[in-house]
């Protein structure tokens, strides 16, 4: 991928970012010098990153606030290589986001952080004004982010537009720190092989997987039950609703090894045999989904929500609901459902 001597150590602000090629995801060929002109980002982070989430934008904004008040996003999508954001008085605004070099590839070991999650910040003449490295944690100071942002506008040639494309690109990169410090809070550390003994659903599953990985990951990834979905991977969605001995979870915030002794149900075990559960079949009747993707989780948490008691009132039912997001916006029928079945 790249011909240029390997350095140990990752570039210093300031210094010019070493030039590599790359196969972008449109499948065209293109080195960094060839995105000579528009700021980038470059995420050493092996998962796939949707920054159009609306907690996240609201942090942009929050963010973009600080040092451009009059700037606002109105949306944020990611295209192959390209963060596309509308940005009121702006337009739209193009960033490239290279976002799946792999952490232990040589573009890694160019930029010296083989083996860490890390994130460079690019100005428009391709040299370095922010990165961090490593297992961080937390947001990075806004203090931080600010200076960086003045380094950007001071190296020159960079109009107000692009400014506001670094500054969009600076922040969707704090959006991805904490999901580094989550995913790899030690990315150098030794993490133990094991093997997790999960019964779900009735039967017993010997599971391989490392002391870091999520029930969630468990169970789509390792058992291959999918109907379990991974939306946030944060707690924020509920998508990923599962039972454990008896109690809705959050099945992305709990790990395999929590989960042995337990009993996991998931919506694969709701139904017996041909016969729905009595929630599946008013979710049907009620035409309480869209796209489907919520609907494992909102029927789980809605299973729970009947048994714990909390349908007194659609405010209550509402209530107990709420950690479970529709972003089809089917709740009118998701609270019919649960109305109806909860006699049942
Ligand atoms: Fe969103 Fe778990 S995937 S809460
Ligand atoms: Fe589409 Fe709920 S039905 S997200």
């Amino acid at each position: 991928m790249t011909t240029q001597e390997l350095d140990p150590a990752p570039p210093a602000i300031g210094d010019l970012a070493p030039d590599f090629e790359s196969v972008l995801p449109d499948g065209t060929v293109a080195r960094l010098r060839d995105l000579a002109g528009h700021p980038v980002v470059l995420a050493f982070f092996p998962a796939q990153w949707d920054p159009a989430r609306q907690p996240q934008i609201e942090l942009y904004n929050r963010a973009l606030g600080e040092v451009m008040p009059d700037s606002n996003i109105v949306r944020v999508s990611q295209k192959e290589s390209f963060l596309d954001a509308d940005v009121s008085g702006e337009g739209e605004v193009r960033v490239y986001v290279l976002d799946s070099l792999d952490s232990n590839g040589e573009i890694a070991d160019l930029f010296g952080v083989r083996g860490e999650q890390a994130l460079f910040v690019l100005d428009g003449h391709g040299v370095v004004r922010w990165h961090r490295a490593g297992p961080v944690g937390g947001y990075p100071p806004a203090d931080e982010i600010k200076k960086a942002l003045s380094e950007v506008k001071k190296s020159g040639g960079v109009s107000r537009r692009q400014f506001v494309f670094a500054a969009v690109a600076t922040f969707a990169a704090m959006a991805l720190m904490p999901k580094i410090g989550v995913a790899e809070p030690r990315a150098k550390a030794q993490t133990k092989q094991a093997a997790f003994a999960l019964r779900v659903n009735g039967r017993e599953y010997k599971v391989p997987a490392d002391n870091r990985m999520s029930l969630l990951d468990a169970l789509r990834e390792r058992i291959g039950l999918t109907g379990t979905k991974k939306g946030c991977d944060h707690g924020q969605c509920g998508a990923c609703t599962v039972h454990m001995d008896g109690r809705r979870v959050n099945s992305c915030l709990v790990l395999a090894a929590q989960a042995e002794g337990s009993h996991i149900e998931t919506i694969e075990g709701l139904a017996h045999g041909d016969r729905l559960h009595p929630v599946q079949e008013a979710f049907i009747k009620h035409d309480s989904f869209q796209c489907g993707y919520c609907t494992p989780g909102q029927i789980m948490s809605a299973v729970s929500c009947i048994k714990e008691g909390h349908t007194g009132s659609p405010d209550e039912i509402k209530e107990w609901m709420s950690g479970n997001i529709c972003r089809c916006g089917a709740y009118q029928g998701i609270l019919e459902a649960i109305q109806e079945a909860k006699g049942k």
